[in-house]
């Protein structure tokens, strides 16, 4: 094995909690990743429940989904409530501009996002509509959702929902320095105080108002937003996708990689570390107090679409590759806990760096989706300081740390400890001392596979699967694990 790994975890002096909303999922008007993948309709032969298929619902279940984020992205500064409410049959179809130019025929609007929510048991994040959209349309969406009384709640009401329904977070635009309008920050800036002054909640209830963040290191961005329209917002967002093979447009291929697309596209997530940094470092200056949270609502890999898949619609696959790019956002989103209480992978199902793939009555499980599922007890735990001292793995032009790491005290009261291993040859045995633990139990389980481009296909669905772990000891406030290459290990200490 490679040259040993030296960690602590600090038990004793607890950090923040690891908010449950850090695995909030992305679900756009975008390919197949509202029509197919969640919704067939009632009539379909797949089985469904009021036209989500039950095979997705089941499995995001089963991940805890805590939020959903909804209709985009892009998607959202075009979208037109009204468009998507009262009977299907009658709600006009349009060209999603977008992505791809197809019809978006509005068969899902606020009802049946409200019913995934419901299926799932995740709460509502709805993206709001600055691009293309007036206050007004946006003031009376919000009335729809979230008011008791009112001709616009009684509209609900004949549209079959009487109750209101809960807005956790509510997104003012998407992206306004590109797709959402082009704007300049400062112009963003007063654009959304304007529209967030009409995002009122009903009396005693609260929408979480989150302002469209930076892209990548535009620092400026958010040093104008905090500056200007900070006072009004409850959190900033910011987008970063890992683009191996030199940065936009995608054009590494999502499974056709050596070893060094491979470290290209860790390091490159890697550097989500330093973004929140120095974005936080701005967020700072203006709310010492953390009041706000940076919501990074848009994170995963984005790859050239898969061959043969359609224009437009981010189809890619999910490997190994990218089981560590999701561990390592993990690890890093509990390094700074205290100001990012709110991510959304991008995307859920069939999209980017997605959950869950589909075809027809089909659905397989990606290496992502099983690290969702290996990390759930960091939700809403409370994160242990790690301190640790990894070697660096280093392929050509590309050096990152080898061993990457995050530990929690969960809601269950037991310390779990996730450790990955980018090293794709070599494996790492990680000496870690427990500060203020006391420990006499480990178990743990192992995501890895024999290839870094393994995945999973319909054919073959269980080819990267978590497995049981013995490669961990405790003894003595000390804990030692020999990590496989290329791996992604949870521990669980008793
Ligand atoms: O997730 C795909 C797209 O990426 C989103 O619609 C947009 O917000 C971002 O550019």
């Amino acid at each position: 094995a490679g040259t040993p790994t030296r960690a602590t975890i600090h038990a004793d002096t607890p950090g923040p909690v690891y908010d449950k909303d850090i695995f909030t999922q992305f679900a756009e008007h975008l390919g197949e990743g509202i029509y197919g993948g969640l919704w067939v309709g009632e009539d379909s032969a797949i089985p469904n429940t009021n036209g989500f298929r039950n095979d997705v619902v089941g499995a995001l279940r089963d991940l805890s989904v805590p939020v959903i984020r909804w209709p985009g992205g892009c998607f959202a500064d075009e979208y037109h409530w009204r468009e998507g409410v009262g009977p299907r049959k009658d709600r006009p179809t349009k060209v999603n501009t977008h992505w791809g130019g197809v019809t978006e025929p509005n068969t899902v609007g606020t009802h049946e996002f409200f019913e995934l929510t419901r299926q799932v048991g995740a709460e509502a994040y709805v993206a709001g509509n600055v691009g293309n959209g007036s206050p007004r349309e946006m003031a009376e969406w919000i009335e729809y959702m979230t008011a008791p009384a009112g001709t616009l709640a009684e509209e609900r009401a004949e549209n079959g929902h009487k109750e209101p329904w809960k807005v956790k977070y509510f997104g003012v635009g998407n992206e306004l320095w590109g797709c959402g309008g082009n704007m300049r920050p400062e112009y963003a800036a007063d654009v959304t105080r304007r529209y967030s002054t009409f995002i009122k909640p009903p009396a005693d209830t609260k929408i979480l108002k989150v302002a469209a963040g930076a892209n990548v290191e535009d620092y400026n961005w958010t040093e104008q937003m905090m500056k200007i329209a900070g006072n009004m917002l409850d959190g900033l967002s910011l987008h970063y996708y890992v683009h191996p093979a030199g940065g936009w447009p995608p054009r590494a291929p999502a499974v056709d990689f050596d070893e060094s697309g491979w470290a290209d596209a860790l390091h490159e997530a890697w550097r989500m570390d330093e973004l929140i940094t120095k974005h936080s470092a701005i967020m700072d200056k203006y709310d010492p107090e953390k009041r706000l949270f940076l919501a990074v609502d848009e994170w995963g890999s984005w790859y050239a679409q898969d061959e043969g898949t359609h224009p437009g619609f981010l189809r890619q696959q999910n490997t190994m590759r990218d089981a560590l790019i999701a561990a390592i956002n993990l690890d890093i989103f509990a390094k700074h806990a205290d100001r990012v209480r709110m991510t959304a992978i991008a995307q859920m199902v069939n999209v980017l760096q997605a959950m869950i793939f589909t075809k027809d009555d089909q659905m397989v499980l990606t290496p992502t989706y099983h690290v969702f599922e290996m990390y759930k007890p960091w939700q809403d735990a409370t994160v242990l300081p790690i301190d640790i001292q990894t070697p660096t793995y280093k392929v050509g032009d590309y050096t990152l740390p080898a061993v990457s790491g995050s530990a929690v005290k969960g809601k269950d009261g037991k310390i779990h400890v996730g450790l990955s291993n980018a090293d794709a040859k070599e494996a790492n045995t990680v000496t870690i001392a427990l500060d203020g633990v006391k420990a006499g139990k480990v178990s743990g389980r192992i995501l890895t596979a024999g290839a870094i481009n393994a995945h999973n296909t319909f054919e073959n669905p269980e080819v990267v699967k978590p497995a049981a772990f013995n490669g961990a000891r405790v003894k003595g406030g000390t804990l030692t694990v020999t990590l496989p290459a290329k791996s992604v290990v949870v521990l669980e200490l008793q």
